[in-house]
């Protein structure tokens, strides 16, 4: 919390790590009576800092962000992440790369020796997307990942719509051992939107203990 200070523009994530920070930032603003200008990653997220009386403006509004604070699925040790368990990773990515700074704040059950045993999430566009599938499968061929499935995501029978209005096919990997390359053969696909790989976005990840204490990891970039 002490991250954030008076004036600041901060982008705010999403998940269930989000709503506990969302409510800690309220409550705090509200005591102390600072300014801060917030943009969302998600329309919950935004809901939810509304209600808590926190001001939402658009991202095209602040333009550029100084910090955005988010939770991740899998956080490893060059703090590159899997991000999109709660299917907001695109404007999560947006976000986060309009800031001049992105901190995760995650449990320890977040921290992975290699990333790739949370499902990764990949936004695709609707229309075709049984191609697309198809066209990742090959991509993880050539990969030497034949044979991972590659799953729609559903939720109570019916597919999980993004607030883009977009797909998540979800990548069962078990283990990535070549992130870039694998960022780079979804990029290249057209109906893949955006992945959940957010490598060398990160530079601070702050990882909560049950005992209350925390963790600070960081990169060679960090501020
Ligand atoms: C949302 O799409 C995700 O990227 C979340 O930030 C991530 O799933 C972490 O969520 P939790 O804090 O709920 O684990």
């Amino acid at each position: 919390m002490a991250l954030v200070t008076p004036g600041m523009k901060l982008g705010l994530g999403t998940g269930s790590t989000a709503v506990v920070f969302v409510h800690r930032l309220a409550e705090r603003v509200k005591s102390e009576g600072f300014a801060l200008r917030c943009a969302s990653t998600s329309k919950a997220t935004a809901e939810l800092a509304v209600s808590l009386g926190l001001s939402i403006e658009s991202l095209d509004e602040l333009g550029w962000l100084d910090l955005t604070i988010d939770g991740a699925d899998e956080v490893d040790p060059a703090l590159n992440l899997i991000k999109g368990g709660g299917a907001a990773h695109l404007r999560e990515k947006i976000v986060a790369t309009a800031s001049d700074r992105m901190v995760v704040i995650a449990d320890r059950s977040k921290v992975v020796a290699q990333l790739g045993r949370f499902k990764l999430p990949v936004e695709v566009i609707p229309f075709g997307w049984e191609a697309t599938r198809i066209l990742i499968e090959r991509g993880l061929e050539g990969l030497g990942l034949g044979g991972r499935p590659v799953v729609r995501r559903e939720r109570d029978g019916q597919p999980v719509i993004t607030d883009e209005g977009n797909l998540i096919l979800d990548l069962a990997l078990e283990v990535i051992t070549d992130a870039p390359a694998l960022a780079n053969m979804l990029s290249s696909i057209a109906g893949v939107v955006e992945h959940g790989l957010f490598l060398n976005i990160c530079t601070k990840a702050i990882i909560g203990r049950s005992d209350g204490s925390v963790d600070v990891l960081t990169t060679g970039d960090a501020a």
